[in-house]
């Protein structure tokens, strides 16, 4: 099965709540939430309390990618907002494993994320104790980039290892993804995909989630 996570940063954000309703009505599965600190990446989003008060109007899974430095430090206000998987960057701490740790002992889902520059093999021995991964198909930071084509290698890779090591791994592409090049990383093993300016931008937000579905589903992962 693929789920859409439309990603909030893409929102009105003067309207949040019908923004969402919008995504919902158009039939996502997942909600990105992009938190950004301004360190780890250039750009300043959102935090808990925007997450929190959002959760009581919605029933989606609440998808919170973090893009901040010392993440543990805030994994317990991201749980409290109503998160049901968090994401860290292995870039942003010195022991990812702590984090890992952190996240599953508030029986919240893993995540863990890797930036285009970081080479696919510093995620693999993480993989046994995640719940997904999430490959970044742009550098992190802004929404509405290209995607970078190289990135769809490490989905590959990281399908196959999961395959063949028989794990049950989610894997999430973020950034730059739109109904006409979703079937490329799908085919190379994601399942999870994350869309933000080409579904809040859109007029027909239920088109375009119908069209990633179906390319989706006429491209599965081949190995
Ligand atoms: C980028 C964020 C993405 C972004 C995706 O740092 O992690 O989730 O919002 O936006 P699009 O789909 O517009 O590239
Ligand atoms: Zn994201």
């Amino acid at each position: 099965m693929i789920y859409v996570a439309p990603s909030l940063l893409a929102a009105d954000f003067a309207n949040l709540e019908s923004s969402v309703k919008r995504v919902t009505d158009a039939g996502a599965n997942y909600l990105h939430l992009d938190v950004m600190d301004g360190m780890f990446v250039p750009n300043i989003s959102f935090g808990a309390p925007v997450i929190s008060a959002l959760r009581p109007h919605s029933k989606l899974i609440f998808d919170v990618h973090l893009m901040i430095n010392d993440p543990i430090r805030y994994i317990n206000d991201f749980v409290k907002a109503g998160a049901d998987l968090i994401t860290f960057h292995l870039e942003s701490c010195s022991d990812p494993l702590k984090v890992i740790e952190k996240i599953r002992s508030r029986e919240v889902r893993c995540g863990l994320a890797i930036s285009p520059a970081t080479p696919v093999e510093r995620i693999i021995p993480y993989l046994k104790e995640i719940d997904m991964a999430l490959i970044m198909t742009v550098v992190p930071g802004f929404g509405g980039q290209k995607l970078i084509p190289e990135t769809l290698e490490k989905v590959r890779t990281v399908r196959r290892y999961a395959e063949s090591h028989k794990l049950r791994l989610d894997i999430e592409v973020d950034g730059g993804l739109t109904a006409e090049n979703v079937h490329l990383a799908t085919e190379a093993g994601a399942n999870i995909i994350v869309a933000g300016s080409s579904v809040f931008g859109a007029k027909r937000p239920r088109a375009v989630i119908a069209s990633m579905r179906q390319a989706a589903a006429e491209h599965p992962y081949r190995d």
